[in-house]
């Protein structure tokens, strides 16, 4: 089967750029000192994780339990959960996980990490534990210096939490356009991670995980003394958001096909709407030609063809989203081709896990 012979809307995915961008990061970090620890938010499937682990992954990052979970039931043996997890029901659950994998957790301040360690106590596993420190995102995080050294203590001390050192991500930064403004933002954030990291060495306190980075800044955190890892996920795929920010050198391996369903003047009409493609980080791009896509609801969308280059329905266009993440939380499966040939299909099995 070829690409023109799909129904749409589909999530398309390119095997060889999507092999290209895993060999990439692979071994643009293998030439630094900090390791990968690719971040499975983006792609929200095993297969892919297993993919990056092939080529030297130290394992991988999942933002919510319910991710980690169906990466551990598709055999990725060590995860760490970047996001604050809290409330009851999710303790048994990650008492339960912390059985069958290597996994790591990430609190920011007493009130996360006291239940915590009570669950982990009583389910008698001891939970690898990093403080979460905020570097500027002013999203999660606790203050860095005194008041993440003395959340390190806690942890420390707690039964049932070890502490295994610190994450500080820079989400802030990621999509600093020119590279050389966003390299000297990142080296102000990396500073507050690595002082930190210095005076939890002082107090005593573990710094084995100093962990940072997404497509962005990987390769400034990477190389930066006292990273350990670095935490990368969109490179996976990219997206048009991504492609606005100067030399990454990733490739779109991501499309949605969408097919004309009608066609007024110089406008087409599209299959897909808000349901086939986030709109959080604009509209996305055609992948080849120069109409301009705007959403026109749920179902959805409008192209504006360029002069000389009339659409007709039935016409099949290729669309790179304006993010990767929340646009592959809204498809089943990725459909992957190489070239034009589709080669197979891959469930989303994390689609929509977000507790
Ligand atoms: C904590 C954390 N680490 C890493 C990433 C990966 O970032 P990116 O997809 O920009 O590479 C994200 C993305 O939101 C994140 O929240």
């Amino acid at each position: 089967m070829t690409i023109d012979e799909l129904d749409t809307p589909t999530l398309l995915l390119d095997l060889d750029a999507l092999e290209r961008n895993l060999d990439r990061m692979a071994d643009q970090i293998a030439r630094m000192p900090a390791k990968l620890r690719p971040h499975a938010k983006t792609h929200k499937t095993a297969i892919i994780a297993r993919m990056q682990l092939e080529r030297g992954a130290i394992g991988v990052c999942a933002a919510k339990l319910a991710e980690a979970e169906v990466l551990a039931d598709g055999g990725v043996p060590d995860i760490l959960i970047t996001s604050e997890l809290v409330g009851a029901p999710k303790l048994e659950r990650l008492i339960a996980l912390a059985r069958r994998v290597r996994l790591t957790i990430v609190v920011d301040g007493i009130a996360v990490a006291q239940p915590i360690a009570q669950a982990a106590v009583a389910g008698a596993v001891r939970l690898r534990t990093l403080v979460d420190v905020n570097v500027g995102q002013n999203r999660a995080g606790v203050d860095p210096g005194e008041p993440a050294v003395a959340l390190g203590r806690f942890v420390a001390a707690a039964p049932g939490l070890a502490l295994a050192g610190l994450q500080g991500y820079e989400g802030h930064l990621q999509h600093v356009a020119a590279a050389p403004a966003r390299a000297a933002a990142d080296a102000t954030a990396l500073e507050l991670l690595r002082g930190t990291a210095a005076a939890f060495r002082a107090a005593g306190l573990s710094t084995e995980i100093v962990t940072t980075g997404g497509t962005g800044t990987s390769r400034f955190a990477a190389s930066f003394a006292g990273i350990t890892d670095v935490q990368p996920g969109s490179y996976a795929v990219m997206d048009a958001q991504y492609g606005a920010v100067h030399e990454l050198d990733y490739q779109y391996a991501l499309t949605v096909l969408s097919t004309v369903i009608s066609v007024r003047g110089s406008t087409a009409v599209l299959d897909a709407g808000y349901k086939s493609l986030s709109d959080d980080a604009g509209p996305p791009r055609l992948l080849a030609g120069g109409a301009g896509f705007s959403f026109a609801g749920d179902e959805f969308g409008k192209l504006s063809a360029a002069a000389g280059q009339p659409f007709a329905v039935g016409d099949k266009v290729r669309l790179i989203p304006g993010h990767c993440d929340t646009t592959i939380n809204l498809h089943d499966e990725y459909v992957v081709h190489r070239g034009q040939t589709i080669c197979d299909r891959w469930t989303i099995a994390a689609r929509g896990k977000s507790r």
